[in-house]
């Protein structure tokens, strides 16, 4: 395991918990930010806050409409009148439990090219701090280190190969019975972090503080071990 700590909290007997009991995991497309993150919360009882569920519901508000990334003013009403909440960690879009429909590659791509937009990020970024504020909670997402809750106690940027992160995709997709390519699925992969890494506002990128957990290497159960140890040291649990 690669785990780099800059600040290393963990170790650290005088760390104070000042901010928010937030946990922070920022990393690339199929990294495993998601499982990692669900599980982490669960042991250690904290909600977790999924936020790429938000822009992807962004993405196929924007995509039901017609409308596209460029479309300045009818985007502006769009935004205006969709209503996306969370119940539990559901996504409610327009009333509309949404959970399936979320995960399409077209919803991938769309969520990906409406959060270069600075109105989407404002729109959610509120949004996003009201929840993680709520309780004790795991966010996960791009920019959570950086720029949404830049003063969370524990920051972690989990990160894989690409092609660790295609092959972890492909096997998610064949689970739900939906044959994919090999290469496709790891171009797809590259071509939305690179969009998430050079746009201009909230870039993916590594906190200078967070801790760095490469997972090409592991299973699910010693990432989770490794975030579950940093978050029992951080916040004493
Ligand atoms: O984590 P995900 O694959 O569900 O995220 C979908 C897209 O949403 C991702 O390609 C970029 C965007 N996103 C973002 O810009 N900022 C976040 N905090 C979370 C997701």
């Amino acid at each position: 395991m690669t785990e780099t700590a800059h600040h290393n909290q963990a170790n650290d007997p005088h760390t104070h918990l000042i901010g928010p009991r937030v946990i922070a995991i920022d990393g690339p497309a199929g990294a495993g930010k998601s499982s990692v993150s669900k599980a982490l919360a669960s042991s250690i009882d904290f909600i977790r806050l999924d936020t790429g569920a938000l822009y992807r519901a962004i993405g196929l508000g924007a995509l039901r409409a017609s409308v596209a990334p460029s479309d300045g003013d009818e985007l502006s009403s769009l935004l205006g009148s969709l209503e996306v909440r969370l119940e539990g960690t559901d996504i409610i879009l327009n009333g509309q439990r949404e959970i399936e429909s979320l995960r399409s590659p077209e919803v991938s791509r769309a969520a990906s090219d409406f959060a270069t937009l600075p109105s989407v990020r404002a729109k959610l970024l509120e949004l996003q701090r009201e929840i993680g504020l709520s309780s004790p909670c795991v966010v996960d997402g791009r920019d959570i280190g950086t720029v949404v809750f830049p003063d969370a106690p524990l920051k972690i940027y989990l990160t894989a190969s690409a092609d660790a992160r295609a092959e972890r995709r492909l096997a998610e997709l064949s689970g739900k019975g939906v044959i994919a390519d090999f290469e496709s699925t790891r171009a797809e992969i590259i071509a939305r972090d690179e969009q998430d890494m050079s746009r201009e506002i909230a870039p993916l990128k590594r906190a200078s503080d967070a801790h760095l957990v490469d997972a090409t290497e592991l299973t699910l159960d010693e990432v989770v071990e490794a975030c579950e140890r940093l978050a029992r040291a951080v916040f004493n649990l």
